[in-house]
């Protein structure tokens, strides 16, 4: 009726585009899959195949004739890359893209606090929403294996439940702007040496129990609407493009409808592309007929030699809906959203979410004789030493690195905070080799032969004899075979003849802190001779400041280890049973399940330091654990609670720790594993209670021999404490 009578005002023209309803695909009060249907029959098949395959560094076309937007996809994970030419990884020299740095994900993993893995998401994603991405290539979640790998510091640690916590509500923050999380390296990416072709071979066991569960709460209860392929190989075929990992595991069992991205060049076979489950294709350098060519984005493994297999009728159109269908979904999901929000960049408010988590991430490993914090009442003569007080941190490390607004070193954030209170003094005591790779080149960077370490460490020991405190500021930092990607660390020892350095100083004052900044763990063979020592992280763009409220007590530490800290390199697992890196071809985990702390429990070492721990400026009493029930019905839960106490002077945070033990099983299971925790802020002299409930998945164990989850009837126990090396209550169950 409405239509008739409009049509007797309008012409011939603008009556026929009246009657047109809106498409199915651009209605957005339709499903989703209906969309997808709807736009996915309209598409030819050279559209089909020119969205599933880059056409510049980061971007892939969309459908211009039906409207569908290009994808723009940024690194990740810490901050929002710099723009980079369209066919180079140069930077494009844009002036509006310094963003705001976020701690690196060990340092978010420290903290220990899925709400800060909330803030992250969310801050992260509004960036990347205002600068028009709409995938983020991250967050990481591979398991830390040895503390040699390059890229550990973009991952979130050695525990699969800690990083399934901690990555869920990091994807939901970056999703609620419309922005894809691109989980990655999916999966088994736990080492740099050989990691374009290296095959892992890895027993169902430590695969489902270690290496999945991170990624399958990304998928599952993070519903992340993107994962990113890694470039080494699993069951001999590379896992950008792998039946088992993608199409079986992946887009089977876990129900996964997203996208899956191949690492940038991990794609390496048309056919294998085609079949086994990768759906857009990034950063090939091409096959051997244009290698290296510019532009060369049509030779691309899922381009025009995919076109030829249609062709010929070798392959049919089945995998390619497929492909275009998660394509299409991404599209409805993030750019064609027009509900999503405009985002935000380089904001107060970020640079403050940062700085918030990064304070929450800094670790207090050690603190005798109450050296920390600093009293500016009573120091000073403060002398910082190292270079990390000074080099930025946010450059380098490979893709991770960024161009940031600004970025508070160390130094200046103390000086800032002690102010005309006391006098801070600098000198570098060791110096790291310029780096050729890095994005900035700084001339004051001294190429290894100049460096003389002797006059660099005895200048700094004579002046630290005349202070009242000593900031020493080293650790690894983002050069090629430090915390980096593309190689792996050589040593568990700090570089640059620090450990000498360190001793010095500790020689020269009592009142030593040693700040460690790194992704990784670090031999410390001079621990009993320095009183106070910090792991500091990567901390982003507010690293300086984070680092002195902590310092100077501001704020009063709360992290806790995301990984074990072992004394020797022959206590890490992988090292100790000679399976890293591999014989370049093949790199099997012998050690099975017993990563990390698993592994320190079975071989009953002592790490230097236990994976969840960390100090505070109060203490805390833990109190007798209590369960609701003696016996748990398989399908039912229990419930623990353990009183908690700041018996300090200061207010402060505590993460509890609840580890499960099998106390007789049908196969081998860890001493113990972590199963629960929870952060609580206690006011000084406050007491709470703790509770945990679990039901039978954290009494589960993964079979081999019949492929599945199962949980045996028997003893448990619940050992709750402050670490994994400090259990301050038990209590025994039984499971019916
Ligand atoms: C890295 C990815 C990254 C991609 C794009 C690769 O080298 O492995 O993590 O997202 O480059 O820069």
């Amino acid at each position: 009726m409405k239509k008739i009578l409009l049509g007797t005002f309008l012409s011939v023209a603008a009556f026929t585009a009246a009657q047109q309803e809106t498409p199915v695909y651009l209605d957005d009060t339709k499903p989703l899959e209906e969309r997808v249907e709807d736009a996915l029959s309209r598409m030819t098949r050279e559209e089909k195949v020119a969205i599933i395959h880059a056409q510049s560094k980061f971007s892939s076309p969309g459908v211009p004739r039906l409207g569908i937007p290009e994808n723009w996809m940024t690194d990740g994970p810490h901050g929002i890359r710099a723009e980079v030419l369209w066919d180079e990884w140069y930077g494009a020299g844009w002036t509006s893209d310094s963003c705001i740095a976020f701690p690196a994900l060990t340092c978010l993993a420290a903290t220990w606090n899925p709400e800060m893995a909330a803030l992250y998401g969310k801050s992260i994603g509004e960036e990347a929403r205002y600068r028009n991405k709409n995938v983020l290539l991250g967050p990481g979640v591979n398991i830390y294996r040895t503390p040699l790998n390059g890229r550990n510091f973009e991952y979130m640690g050695e525990d699969p439940y800690l990083a399934s916590v901690m990555v869920v509500p990091y994807i939901h923050g970056v999703q609620a702007n419309g922005v894809a999380a691109c989980v990655k390296h999916f999966a088994l990416n736990n080492q740099e040496i050989d990691r374009g072709h290296v095959n892992v071979n890895v027993d169902d066991r430590a695969l489902y129990e270690l290496y999945l569960p991170a990624f399958k709460a990304a998928v599952q209860e993070g519903k992340a609407w993107a994962i990113m392929g890694a470039y080494n190989r699993y069951k001999g075929e590379h896992c950008c493009h792998n039946q088992y990992l993608l199409n079986d595991i992946l887009k089977r069992d876990w129900g996964f409808d997203g996208v899956v991205v191949s690492d940038w060049g991990g794609v390496h076979d048309t056919k294998q592309s085609i079949k086994n489950g990768l759906d857009m294709e990034f950063g090939s350098w091409t096959n051997g007929l244009n290698w290296g060519a510019s532009n060369a984005y049509d030779n691309y493994y899922l381009a025009t030699p995919y076109l030829k297999l249609l062709e010929s009728g070798e392959v049919t159109e089945k995998e390619l809906d497929d492909k275009a269908r998660r394509v299409l979904r991404l599209a409805f999901r993030t750019t064609m959203n027009r509900q999503r929000p405009y985002g935000s960049f380089g904001t107060e408010q970020h640079s403050l979410a940062g700085r918030q988590i990064a304070q929450e991430g800094i670790v207090l490993l050690r603190n005798n004789r109450q050296v920390l914090p600093v009293d500016l009442a009573k120091a000073k003569k403060i002398l910082v030493v190292g270079e990390n007080a000074v080099k930025p941190m946010t450059i380098g490390g490979g893709s991770s690195s960024l161009k940031v607004k600004y970025e508070v070193s160390p130094l200046a954030g103390i000086q800032a905070r002690a102010g005309k209170e006391a006098q801070v003094s600098y000198l570098p005591g060791y110096a790291s080799p310029a780096q050729k790779e890095q994005d900035v080149k700084d001339a004051k960077t001294p190429q290894q032969e100049a460096i003389d370490y002797a006059a660099l460490r005895s200048e700094a020991i004579q002046a630290a004899k005349d202070a009242d405190v000593v900031f020493f500021i080293g650790g690894l930092n983002k050069n090629e075979g430090q915390d980096c990607e593309g190689a792996d660390r050589k040593e568990l020892n700090l570089p640059y003849q620090q450990d000498q350095l360190i001793e010095g100083l500790a020689e020269a004052n009592p009142n030593l802190v040693v700040v460690i900044i790194s992704g990784n763990a670090v031999a410390m063979p001079w621990v009993n001779e320095v009183p106070a020592i910090l792991e500091a992280w990567y901390g982003g763009t507010e690293t300086g400041n984070a680092l002195a409220s902590v310092l100077f007590g501001d704020v009063n530490p709360s992290g806790k280890l995301p990984f074990t800290f072992p004394e020797r390199l022959e206590d890490n697992a992988a090292y100790a049973v000679g399976e890293y890196p591999g014989n370049g071809e093949d790199v099997t985990y012998k050690e099975s399940i017993f990563v990390g702390y698993r592994w320190a429990d079975k071989q009953k070492n002592k790490p230097l330091f236990p994976f969840g721990h960390g100090l505070s400026y109060t203490t805390f009493e833990y109190g007798k654990a209590k369960a609701d029930k003696k016996t748990m019905d398989e399908n039912g839960c229990i419930t623990f609670t353990i009183p908690v106490k700041n018996t300090g002077k200061r207010d402060g945070s505590e993460t509890v720790q609840l580890y499960i033990r099998d106390k007789e099983s049908s196969l081998p299971r860890p001493v113990k594993e972590l199963k629960g925790f929870k952060k609580v802020k206690l006011a000084a002299g406050e007491e709470q209670l703790v509770s945990f409930t679990i039901d039978k998945q954290a009494l589960s164990f993964y079979d081999d021999t019949r492929s599945e989850w199962v949980v045996e009837p028997g003893k448990f126990e619940a050992l709750i404490g402050a670490s994994a090396g400090d259990i301050r209550a038990k209590v025994t169950f039984e499971l019916k």
